[in-house]
């Protein structure tokens, strides 16, 4: 009994003693505050800023050590990522970027720290204030920029005369500075989804490798598996003269290549981006990794893959793909899902999203991949024997991520099928259960130039 006081007064002690031991946090006055409304910058100060700003907001409990050494280090480290003191400084862009990543985080649960949330359960953002900061961040409300000339409906004449780079070879693209090798091939991938981003004006084609594809098929996704490979590529959005948003220039191909041991430390992944026409290696070093890990952790549920991969198979997950848009009736002549994309395009008028696929005989017109950085991309001639769909779903929200948009329920399927001379076939299927429907000559005639006249997207 004797013995066992004197234990517990030399803990009291040693309690006591280690209270001393106390590295500083540094707290200062913001140097470039965040700029926002009142009510959007209340939201962060109250649930954020103990972690993310220059100020000193400890809970009683988190000054006692050991906790203390704990909250300290996600201080630091919360800071290092995200400082609301001095986020004021960036342009922007980089700004609205950052707050669409915060509102993200709440929604995806990631942030504030679940652990954190525990001890101070008044930190948990309220379904209000989430609120609050998706009417302020509105995406889709500022307008997409015209065309700078006024191009016939659909073919977007586009204009690279701004476009500095020269083209460059794909075989010599310089590997990222984690050592990540380009992937040459990546142009003749197929397509998993496409997003339309009113975060920042683009739209993405999220395309995968044969292994990919066959396990975005099969529903083999939890994990994806080695050897997968996914590309997702960006450009900017471009209005035309009809109110159609097409895909304009160019920004990144960005890549994740699965090889759980090789890349054990990034989650299993390898990550790479390279910007521009002339694909020029993203960051500065190999920290960058942790901007793709950082943003893709909330879901490591999910291998870390954001996409819903647009495949008929049933998973045993039914939240991880997206079935609804890949519900086309097989009756049709051709199942073009699986096809190569040429392009895509978005109808505000009435919220829709559609895709062109062409068949391999289309791929193989000359003009489909890549687009001289100069002059001006017309649609390409197709040979006889090709087929193109366009594929058009009504838009629905990406559940994993706010201001994306992603393809929902089937609308239509348009098929032309190039003959010689002006026998080319159109072929609609539309309307519940997407049955075959017959369009009078001259608006077939216009679907048909409409369809063909649609400008494949720019590619280095
Ligand atoms: C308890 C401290 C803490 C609180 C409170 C907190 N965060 Fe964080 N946050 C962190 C840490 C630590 C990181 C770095 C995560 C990592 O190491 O991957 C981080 C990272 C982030 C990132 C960047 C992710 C990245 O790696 O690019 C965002 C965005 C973010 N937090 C948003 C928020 C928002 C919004 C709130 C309030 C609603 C919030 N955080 C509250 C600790 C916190
Ligand atoms: C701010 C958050 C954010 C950051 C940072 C980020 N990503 Fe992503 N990533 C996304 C979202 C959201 C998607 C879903 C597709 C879309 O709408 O763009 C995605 C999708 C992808 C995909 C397609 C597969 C998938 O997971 O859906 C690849 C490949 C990819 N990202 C690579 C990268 C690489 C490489 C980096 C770092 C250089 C990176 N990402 C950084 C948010 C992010």
């Amino acid at each position: 009994m004797k013995s066992l006081g004197k234990l517990l007064i030399v803990c009291v002690v040693l309690f006591a003693l280690l209270q001393v031991v106390r590295p500083g946090i540094p707290a200062g006055p913001a140097t470039a505050e965040l700029q926002a409304p009142a009510e959007v910058k209340q939201v962060f100060e109250k649930n954020c800023y103990s972690c993310h700003s220059n100020e000193r907001r400890l809970a009683w409990f988190d000054e006692v050590v050991p906790a203390y050494w704990l909250v300290r280090r996600d201080i630091l480290t919360a800071r290092r990522h995200l400082n609301f003191s001095t986020l004021g400084s960036k342009p922007s862009a980089a700004q609205k970027a950052t707050l669409y990543e915060a509102v993200n985080m709440i929604q995806l649960g990631a942030m504030p720290l679940p652990d954190f949330v525990k001890l101070h359960p008044e930190a948990k953002v309220t379904p209000e204030e989430l609120a609050t900061l998706k009417n302020y961040l509105a995406p889709w409300s500022s307008a997409p920029a015209p065309v700078s000339e006024s191009a016939p409906t659909g073919a977007i004449a586009r204009d690279h005369a701004d476009e500095a780079a020269a083209p460059v070879s794909l075989a010599a693209v310089a590997p990222e500075f984690n050592g990540l090798a380009f992937d040459p091939t990546f142009e003749s991938w197929k397509p998993i989804s496409a997003t339309d981003r009113g975060d920042n004006n683009t739209f993405r084609f999220i395309l995968g490798n044969d292994i990919a594809v066959k396990a975005a098929q099969s529903g083999n996704i939890s994990p994806w598996p080695d050897g997968a490979r996914f590309a997702k590529i960006a450009w900017q959005q471009q209005a035309d003269a009809v109110g159609l948003v097409h895909p304009g220039k160019f920004v990144q191909v960005e890549l994740m290549v699965k090889d759980t041991q090789l890349y054990k430390d990034t989650e299993g992944w390898g990550w790479g981006r390279w910007r521009g026409m002339d694909l020029k290696p993203y960051g500065s070093g190999a920290g960058f990794v942790n901007e793709c890990t950082g943003c893709h952790q909330p879901l490591r549920g999910n291998d870390y893959v954001y996409t819903l991969p647009i495949t008929p198979a049933s998973t045993t997950r039914d939240e991880a793909v997206n079935n609804l848009a890949a519900a086309l009736p097989a009756a049709m002549p051709y199942q073009p899902l699986g096809w190569n994309v040429i392009t895509m395009f978005v109808d505000q008028r009435n919220r829709s999203i559609a895709i062109l696929y062409g068949n391999e005989t289309a791929m193989q017109s000359g003009r489909v991949r890549g687009d001289a950085p100069t002059g001006k991309s017309a649609a390409p001639v197709y040979p006889v024997g090709a087929v193109l769909a366009l594929v058009t779903w009504s838009e629905r929200d990406d559940p994993h991520w706010f201001g994306a948009r992603i393809p929902g329920a089937p609308q239509s399927v348009e098929f032309v099928k190039v003959s010689a001379g002006s026998m080319s076939q159109y072929q609609r299927f539309a309307g519940s259960g997407l049955a075959e429907q017959h369009l009078d000559a001259s608006t077939e005639t216009q679907r048909m130039s409409f369809v063909l006249g649609l400008a494949p997207v720019q590619l280095p």
